[in-house]
């Protein structure tokens, strides 16, 4: 993979705020992306992770603050730019197309990268049936990277499993040459096999292609497993960031995510025992 073109953090998010109405869902919150890093983004539901993730990808434009990314300016930029610029992502909720194959679903993704107007296509011109030949080509080799069986590539996306539904949503997501993937709860219905599975690819993406991975999860273990860097929010807010083990012991996480009473009761026995 190309040498990274600058030494500073991949992205850079300052000061970012969301409102909807009189809803504060992502308040105040900076936060940095490392080049060739696994980090993760975890907290309660509701606490506006994905509503960050929407900020970052061009979906939302933030109320107040900046988001860099690779040194440029992508605050409140088109969606379809931010892609182009080397940003990809998964959504919470799969959002294939059923009704088309795996692999068709993958080359749909590469169509930022294709040169072959519409124009093109339609002349099926040598040039461009050469490149569709290759962009199928990519969408197979992405597919078995992925780890989807090459027997199910030409299935319905609507009859695979969960899990590789999951994968063909990453695959497509790697089809636009990214920089920095963003996966929203990529383990969410998957067993504990599958979720290791994903793990070990995560590592893969980072050390085979040099990506950068920001992760949302709510598995614990896999997010203490990968990540180099863990943010907490709760309600909108940045309440805690470091290493797993600092994160997993900073009493305003624990008690985020049980509860004042539960927290208390917790530290009463670890004083006890
Ligand atoms: N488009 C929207 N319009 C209004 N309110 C929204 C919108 N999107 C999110 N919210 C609200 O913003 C808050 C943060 O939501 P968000 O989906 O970002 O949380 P989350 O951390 O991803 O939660 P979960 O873990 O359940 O996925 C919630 O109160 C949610 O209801
Ligand atoms: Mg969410």
């Amino acid at each position: 993979m190309s040498e990274a073109t600058s030494n500073g953090p991949l992205l850079v998010a300052s000061g970012v705020t969301k409102q909807f109405g009189g809803l504060t869902a992502v308040d105040d919150v900076s936060f940095a992306i490392p080049r060739n890093a696994i980090v993760s983004l975890i907290g309660p539901n509701g606490a506006g992770k994905t509503t960050f993730f929407n900020i970052l990808t061009g979906l939302y434009k933030p109320t107040l603050g900046r988001v860099s990314f690779d040194g440029r300016d992508i605050t409140g930029g088109r969606p379809d730019k931010i892609m182009a610029l080397g940003v990809a992502r998964t959504f919470q909720n799969i959002r294939l197309f059923g009704t088309m194959t795996a692999l068709e679903n993958v080359m749909v993704g590469q169509h930022t990268r294709m040169k072959a107007g519409l124009f093109g296509s339609i002349l099926r011109l040598p040039r461009v049936r050469r490149e569709e030949r290759h962009v199928r080509d990519k969408a197979a080799e992405l597919l078995s990277f992925v780890g989807l069986r090459p027997a199910l590539h030409d299935q319905l996306a609507t009859n695979l499993s969960y899990g590789d539904q999951r994968r063909v949503e990453i695959a497509r997501a790697l089809a636009s040459d990214p920089k920095l993937l963003l996966l929203d709860e990529p383990t969410a219905g998957m067993n504990p096999q599958e979720s290791g599975d994903l793990t070990r690819f995560m590592e893969r993406l980072r050390d085979e292609l040099g990506l950068s991975i920001l992760l949302i999860e709510h598995d614990m273990k896999v997010v203490m497993g990968v990540s180099e860097h863990v943010t907490v929010l709760d309600h909108g807010e940045k309440i805690s960031e470091g290493d797993a083990l600092t994160v997993r012991t900073d009493p305003q996480v624990v008690e985020a995510y049980l509860g004042k009473q539960e927290a208390e009761r917790q530290r009463t026995e670890d004083g006890v025992g």
